[in-house]
């Protein structure tokens, strides 16, 4: 008889012994009343200061109107895959939205970020032929999933290093297929790559390039399109990738590329073909999100005087964090019990929720805080984080003294 339940235990046993056990807060957010959200394990409020609903747009007005009349007028269900079902008119709508976005002939919405980047980079390597892959060691799972299974060759440049890349691109026959991919904005550290660089060297080695904007769109660019927007090379980016789940503040993952390489996608990746699309109303909502966006760059602006400021007043309470030009802030712990500790301290006892971020999706010896501000959180929000943070750090031993 085999004991299936031990292997269980021992799965379970090993990640807690290695302090990566996760525990999830069961908390309730309060519509209108972002970043405030009710802590269920005690009871009390608590002030959200890691989440990626960025620009608060999941609460925006427009976004749950739009949510609630779709669903009353089609439903809630999608009611199949695109094949089965049909496409629900808000999705062919957004993806018509998400094409003009980003200046390109076409899109596809995905049911999350982490699919779109899974699926196409696995269709990728099924439509052509002996291609090899360049992938940023600093690149997201999702990407690192798609490389696995799309089953090609594949070299991990060091993380935005334009000289490696360029070593590595000259190792390979010219007339090779390539394909470079990198993040603009990189998740856990918030540096930002080297487009226009990579794109030039893509150009001299005939690569094609994918990028993933999962943190950058809604947030930079004039109408919200990225990073590559905001320099000004979105026509030099093969394959631009987004989410709609972060700054969008709804759900869905979606790739912009010329038509041909859409309709390539959308008829070999797995991911697209064989799961039920995106519900109707998270289309709608999502579509008012990106228009809104588009149009609106108050949201943007109030975004980065909180980050700026926050940023300002960790500064001067002598806590450090990975310098950057982005609006993702991580004060490094460097160990993975005390990083737990100071998640669990700020939220019991200072009502703080800034979830620690540890192995595997950081590498060991890397475990942070990841702080994410928003528009909402105002300055006395930030002077109550700021000195709890202090306090925390000075009492786990991270940081020596309180100097303020
Ligand atoms: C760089 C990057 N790409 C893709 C994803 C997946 O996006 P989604 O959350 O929409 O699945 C994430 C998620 O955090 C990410 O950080």
């Amino acid at each position: 008889m085999i004991n299936y339940q031990i292997f269980f235990e021992q799965a379970i046993d090993k990640v807690k012994q290695e302090g990566r056990y996760r525990l999830f807060t069961d908390l309730t957010r309060y519509a209108g009343n972002f970043p405030l959200a009710k802590n269920h394990h005690n009871g009390c409020d608590v002030v959200l200061w890691c989440i990626n609903d960025y620009l608060c747009m999941g609460q925006h007005p427009k976004i749950i109107k739009a949510a609630i009349e779709t669903t009353k007028e089609m439903g809630v269900g999608a009611g199949g895959t695109r094949n089965i079902g049909g496409t629900n008119h808000p999705l062919t709508l957004l993806e018509k939205e998400l094409a003009t976005l980003h200046e390109k002939e076409s899109a596809i919405v995905f049911t999350s970020g982490y699919i779109a980047n899974d699926a196409t980079i696995t269709a990728l390597g099924n439509i052509i032929p002996e291609l090899i892959i360049f992938s940023d060691e600093k690149n997201h799972a999702s990407i690192i999933e798609g490389i696995r299974h799309a089953n090609c060759k594949k070299y991990i440049f060091k993380h935005n290093n334009i000289s490696d890349l360029r070593q590595l691109l000259q190792s390979v026959p010219i007339n090779q297929a390539k394909l470079i991919i990198f993040e603009s904005v990189y998740s856990m550290e918030g540096d930002i790559a080297p487009i226009v660089e990579i794109c030039a060297l893509a150009k001299e080695f005939k690569a094609l390039t994918y990028i993933d904007e999962v943190h950058s769109v809604g947030l930079y660019g004039k109408s919200g399109a990225g990073i590559a927007q905001k320099l000004g090379c979105m026509d030099k980016i093969d394959i631009i990738q987004g989410t709609l789940a972060k700054a969008y503040g709804v759900i869905g993952g979606y790739i912009a590329a010329d038509h041909l390489i859409v309709d390539a996608v959308r008829s070999y990746a797995s991911g697209f073909i064989f799961t039920t699309a995106l519900p109707p109303a998270i289309a709608a909502a999502a579509l008012a999100s990106v228009q809104h966006l588009k149009h609106s760059s108050t949201e943007r602006l109030e975004h980065f005087e909180v980050v700026d400021k926050l940023k300002q007043e960790l500064t001067k309470a002598h806590i450090q964090y990975l310098s950057n030009e982005s609006h993702i802030i991580s004060v490094m712990i460097c160990d993975q019990y005390l990083a737990k500790e100071a998640s669990r301290i700020l939220l019991e006892k200072y009502h703080i929720y800034v979830q620690h971020i540890n192995y595997p999706t950081v590498p060991k010896g890397l475990e942070r805080l990841r702080i994410t501000p928003t528009p909402r959180h105002n300055n006395e929000m930030i002077e109550h984080f700021v000195m709890a943070l202090k306090a925390v750090l000075v009492e786990l031993k991270i940081i020596e003294s309180v100097i303020f």
